[in-house]
């Protein structure tokens, strides 16, 4: 469904990533693995058409989205719910969500798409009137997931999803991902918490300094000695 191949991009002259290749399938889940600075968030971004690329192709479903602008990419169905939430915190709960549902093919079913969202987080529904910067951090990726949802999206991208959450609220968030994982939605998830991560996805890279420099699936990456040592603690 989604595929980079020999994707590089960089910041002004400082490149980020080089090379990537990672595909990812139609209901896949896929992790993308590796330290701080490894590039994780900028292949997100790339995806997103929030960088430009120096080389390479993405495409999505067979259209190409490598030089689309971010909306059009949205409106292909790909959310991307960014590092660090980002909700806007004079907003309500439910006009964040609303806000989600900003490109014509989500905004058709917008009400619709609320109640699911609204089921799948009961704490968004009953939330839905209290400014979205007065709720608690575990709440506050609750409801940036929940507005990535509003894109009905066929690819949902997380990026650190886990981060700064209380042991609770990361299996809280995690179970919510298995949930929209197991509707139907392809994950591509970025995460720092690898032993976590290898219990919801299929497959994973490991990313380093801008390369991707192992794959493999979950279990494969789980018993590999370098993972183990480098992420695992063990
Ligand atoms: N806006 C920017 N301007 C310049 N350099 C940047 C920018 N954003 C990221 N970089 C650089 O690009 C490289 C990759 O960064 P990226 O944010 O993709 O890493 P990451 O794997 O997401 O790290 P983290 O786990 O800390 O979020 C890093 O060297 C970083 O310093
Ligand atoms: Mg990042």
């Amino acid at each position: 469904m989604l595929t980079l191949s020999g994707v590089s991009a960089s910041y002004g002259s400082v490149p980020a990533i080089s090379d990537v290749s990672i595909d990812v399938g139609e209901g896949e889940a896929v992790g993308l693995l590796g330290a701080n600075g490894a590039g994780k968030s900028t292949i997100l971004r790339a995806i997103s058409g929030l960088v430009r690329l120096t080389s390479g192709t993405i495409t999505f479903s067979e259209t190409s989205v490598g030089s689309l602008p971010p909306y059009r990419v949205t409106d292909l169905g790909i959310a991307h719910v960014p590092e660090g939430r980002q909700v806007f915190p004079e907003m309500t709960v439910q006009e964040n969500l609303e806000i989600g549902a900003y490109v014509p093919r989500a905004k058709a079913e917008r009400s619709r798409t609320l109640e699911l969202v609204f089921s799948i987080f009961p704490v968004l529904a009953e939330r839905r009137k209290q400014l979205a910067g007065t709720m608690s951090g575990g709440e506050q990726q609750m409801l940036a997931v929940g507005r990535g949802l509003m894109l009905k999206p066929r690819l949902l991208m997380l990026d650190e999803p886990s981060l700064g959450l209380a042991p609770v609220m990361v299996d809280v968030t995690f179970q919510k991902i298995q949930e929209i994982h197991a509707m139907g939605t392809a994950i591509l998830l970025v995460e720092q918490n690898v032993s976590r991560a290898l219990t919801l996805v299929q497959r994973a890279y490991v990313l380093e300094s801008g390369k991707v420099i192992m794959r493999g699936t979950s279990v494969e990456l789980a018993n590999n000695k370098q993972v183990q040592s480098a992420y695992l603690g063990i």
